[in-house]
């Protein structure tokens, strides 16, 4: 199979050397080609350049793409798309003024969806979700993590994963798993915590580790769910069976989770609506990626992530859109990237830095994904006519992409 997509009005992120992370100012740049051509064969970009030095190529498909712009298709780094029905009422609620906090206290939040989730069946959560992933690819997402998280107990936590491994089967995303091992504390082990911790470090990550789906764990380290100690105890036992943490941290508290993440070796703390200096002290230096949720930080309307401070100290970025059914039950990563610019004031290049190789990075896929480059894989979105790349984050709410490419396949 041989594809070669010609009149390319703007070709994004292509780099001539692999790029795996972009950090501080260089995010700031953000490497076109205008009018280029892209040649891929079976799921591999061979060659790309100048529209002039598009010769000699002998495709079995030709897609003209004259007015139209191609990137990279997006990486979204945090999802949690494996759930059951959805939680509007809590939305309404919010509304009508209960804050996060107070609905998770009367047993919505977590505690629902888990609910809900115990007593749906295998195959109609991997319908449901599947519903999710086809409608994130077609917005132009080429790569997801999925998290586990809404089982709460070792037979729904691995149902959640078996979903996962189906999807994975199924569909041509490329989905990188995450046990999400301490999402929430169950009813019934409100007032013996330890005992709950026991189960997750004793019972439930040896098990879930058995399946060999997945390669990270996460912890929801906050006030009233997991703390410093809690989560320690629980990234110790996951990294007996070489799980890296990927981890939820301060969200609403500033616990110490960041640099508990960066002593663990995390490839990535995500959320940070809340950061401190030390939090970025912890951070310099090290391989662990911040990831920043702008949709989270809008559907429950908390501060967004201080992303600025994070990139002028020299530290990378990456954007995710933590599909899920309380805080942000949106998979659009375009709404994402514009949210980026508007509300954490990165500029488009940075956004779509922050969306791409970035994104790719938090979930360990760099070296193949997120950018345009000889010997990668062919993952492309090509988007409607436009001028420029920064009508994508620009034209807020509008859909930017035409047609989604994976692994060379045109979908
Ligand atoms: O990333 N913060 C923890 N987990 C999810 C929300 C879970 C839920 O409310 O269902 C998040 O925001
Ligand atoms: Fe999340």
């Amino acid at each position: 199979m041989s594809l070669l997509i010609t009149n390319i009005k703007q070709l994004i992120q292509v780099h001539d050397y692999n790029t795996t992370i972009i950090k501080g100012s260089d995010m700031k740049k953000l490497p076109v080609i205008e009018n280029a051509y892209l040649y891929i064969e079976n799921d591999t970009i061979i060659e790309f350049g100048d529209m002039s030095d598009c010769e000699g190529f002998d495709a079995e498909t030709i897609i003209d793409a004259t007015g139209k712009l191609v990137l990279p298709s997006w990486c979204d780094s945090h999802t949690h798309i494996v759930y059951a029905g959805d939680r509007t009422s809590e939305f309404v609620d919010r509304i009508n003024g209960l804050s996060y906090a107070e609905i998770a206290k009367k047993g919505g939040g977590i505690l629902n969806s888990a609910k809900t989730l115990q007593n749906t069946s295998e195959d109609e959560l991997f319908e449901q979700s599947l519903k999710r992933l086809n409608e994130l690819i077609a917005m132009g997402t080429g790569a997801v993590e999925i998290k586990t998280g809404y089982g709460l107990t070792v037979e729904a936590e691995l149902k959640m994963l078996r979903v996962i491994k189906r999807l994975k089967q199924e569909s041509l995303a490329i989905i990188i798993p995450t046990l999400l091992a301490a999402h929430a504390i169950p009813e019934e082990f409100k007032t013996k915590k330890d005992a709950y911790i026991s189960y997750i470090t004793e019972d439930l990550i040896p098990k879930a580790a058995a399946l060999n789906i997945t390669n990270y764990v996460d912890v929801f380290c906050e006030e009233g769910y997991f703390s410093i100690k809690d989560t320690e105890a629980i990234l110790d036992a996951g990294k007996k069976f070489n799980l890296r943490p990927k981890i939820h941290v301060n969200q609403f508290t500033i616990l110490g989770g960041i640099a508990l993440g960066v002593k663990y070796n995390a490839l990535s703390v995500d959320h940070i609506e809340e950061l401190s200096d030390k939090d970025i002290e912890a951070l310099k230096g090290s391989d662990t990626i911040p990831v920043a949720l702008p949709g989270c930080s809008y559907f429950i309307s908390i501060p967004y992530t201080p992303a600025r401070r994070l990139i002028d100290a020299g530290l990378p970025l990456a954007i995710a859109t933590d599909y899920n059914p309380g805080t942000a039950p949106s998979g659009n990563m375009n709404f994402v990237v514009s949210a980026a610019c508007v509300k954490l004031k990165l500029t488009p290049e940075e956004a779509i830095n922050a969306a791409t190789v970035n994104g790719a990075y938090a979930m360990g896929i760099s070296n193949m994904y997120g950018s345009i480059t000889r010997g990668k894989k062919a993952n492309l979105i090509i988007t409607r006519p436009m001028n420029h790349y920064s009508e994508i984050p620009y034209a807020f709410a509008h859909n930017p992409v035409e047609q989604v490419i994976i692994n060379g396949q045109v979908l």
